[in-house]
């Protein structure tokens, strides 16, 4: 059983974990408090892939005063070797007396955490039951992490912005359907996530650099390109040092080398029906190089073949108040054998944003106000 006083210090390594969650990508961020006497004694946070772990980190802080405490995670203590020793190893070495988990760890490779610190004495409670709002807290704040540790696969969120008629592209050739403020959000989305995604319908028509801008940056977003053809050259903004282009092999190889010379890295996977690249191989690709999060900001081309493809995890959906060409369009696929469910609206200047997720069965509009949980990772943005 769960005292009051444990719930708040998990409270806490919660809030903590927020700060780690994207420089620790594709690790999990986690957050540690240690208490001894009703007191903390020391906390921390998951430090950049090859730093130190949470629990180090608050073990540090700790030091002496962690014997006899108690160790309050937000994710299960790893109990494997990667780049830095198990954290149980630490926690039983400080000879801390208890541990409290809100999250266990799906992933098979660091999982056992809990099994290896009841075997060295130490009284472990938790994880939280999955409906309890701490660990739901701790599931959408590392919704990349479990998406890369369940899936092989980033989350992904969709981004589209439609004029009130339902059009993609403005009819009188202006860059922007939206607003200041809705295209504020992106740079706040591109901010929180690993990777920006698009199509290269979009680099040819738009050439975006993709990058999080006028916004406090942890590390950039990686861009990302689907490509079959590559037609993306190293004259394109998103062409830069880091960026990563997915294609088939049947693109010319020339094409690939002054890419690569551009310092782009280029990955070839199958090639999709439509030609394009296989997508369940294209995102398997971006899980390999340590994508967990996605935002993905493609044409109605690559939007329309990802919703079909049930790899949306999230529709953020910016809605312009004027009309487009005045045809009105079905812009927004459904979901394979589903429906999408407003999980919130608001607004953002003088547009309106809808989140939305896919859920089996007819659509509903059911907006339910933001919860912690749902909104622990994301950007602050609109006003709900
Ligand atoms: N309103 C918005 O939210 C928004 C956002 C972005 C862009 N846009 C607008 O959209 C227009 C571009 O539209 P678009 O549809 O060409 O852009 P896109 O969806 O970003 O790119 C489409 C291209 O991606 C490539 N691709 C690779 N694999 C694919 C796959 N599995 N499925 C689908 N496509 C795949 C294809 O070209 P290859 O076969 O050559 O690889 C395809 O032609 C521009 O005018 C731009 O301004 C609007």
């Amino acid at each position: 059983m769960i005292a009051p006083v444990e719930r708040h210090a998990l409270v806490r390594a919660v809030a903590l974990a927020q700060q780690a969650v994207v420089r620790a990508s594709p690790n999990p961020g986690v957050g540690c408090v240690i208490t001894r006497d009703g007191r903390v004694v020391g906390e921390g946070a998951t430090h950049p892939p090859g730093g130190p772990h949470a629990e180090v980190v608050a073990l540090r802080s700790a030091g002496d005063r962690a014997q006899g405490g108690t160790a309050h995670v937000s994710l299960e203590p790893c109990a494997h070797h990667g780049r830095t020793p198990p954290c149980v190893d630490a926690l039983v070495d400080a000879e801390v007396a208890r541990v409290v988990i809100a999250h266990p760890d799906p992933n098979p490779v660091a999982a056992g955490g809990m099994a290896r610190l009841r075997a060295a004495g130490i009284e472990v409670i938790g994880p939280l039951a999955a409906t309890d709002p701490i660990r739901l807290a701790v599931a959408a704040q590392l919704e990349g992490f479990l998406s890369l540790a369940t899936r092989g696969r980033p989350h992904v969120t969709l981004k589209l912005a439609q004029t009130a008629d339902g059009a993609l592209v403005a009819p009188d050739g202006q860059r922007w359907l939206t607003g200041p403020a809705a295209r504020a959000s992106v740079h706040r989305w591109r901010a929180a996530r690993d990777a920006v995604l698009v199509g290269s319908g979009t680099v040819v028509a738009d050439d975006p650099s993709l990058d999080a801008r006028e916004v406090v940056v942890v590390r950039q977003p990686r861009p990302v390109v689907f490509d079959a053809r590559l037609r993306t050259t190293p004259a394109h903004r998103v062409a830069r040092a880091g960026a990563l282009v997915i294609t088939t092999s049947r693109a010319p190889v020339d094409r690939a080398g002054a890419l690569r010379a551009a310092g782009v890295e280029v990955v070839a996977v199958g090639a999709g029906e439509g030609g394009g690249v296989a997508l369940d191989e294209a995102f398997a690709a971006l899980g390999r190089a340590g994508i967990a999060s996605v935002f993905a900001e493609p044409g109605a081309s690559l939007a329309a073949a990802l919703v079909a493809g049930g790899l949306v995890d999230r529709l953020v959906l910016h809605v312009a108040a004027h009309l487009g060409d005045g045809q009105p369009r079905r812009a927004v696929p459904s979901p394979p054998g589903g429906a999408w469910r407003t999980e919130r609206s608001g607004g953002a200047g003088r547009d309106a944003v809808l989140h939305l997720v896919p859920v089996p069965g007819p659509a509903t509009t059911e907006v339910s106000e933001p919860t912690s949980a749902t909104a622990a990772n994301r950007p602050v943005e609109e006003h709900a």
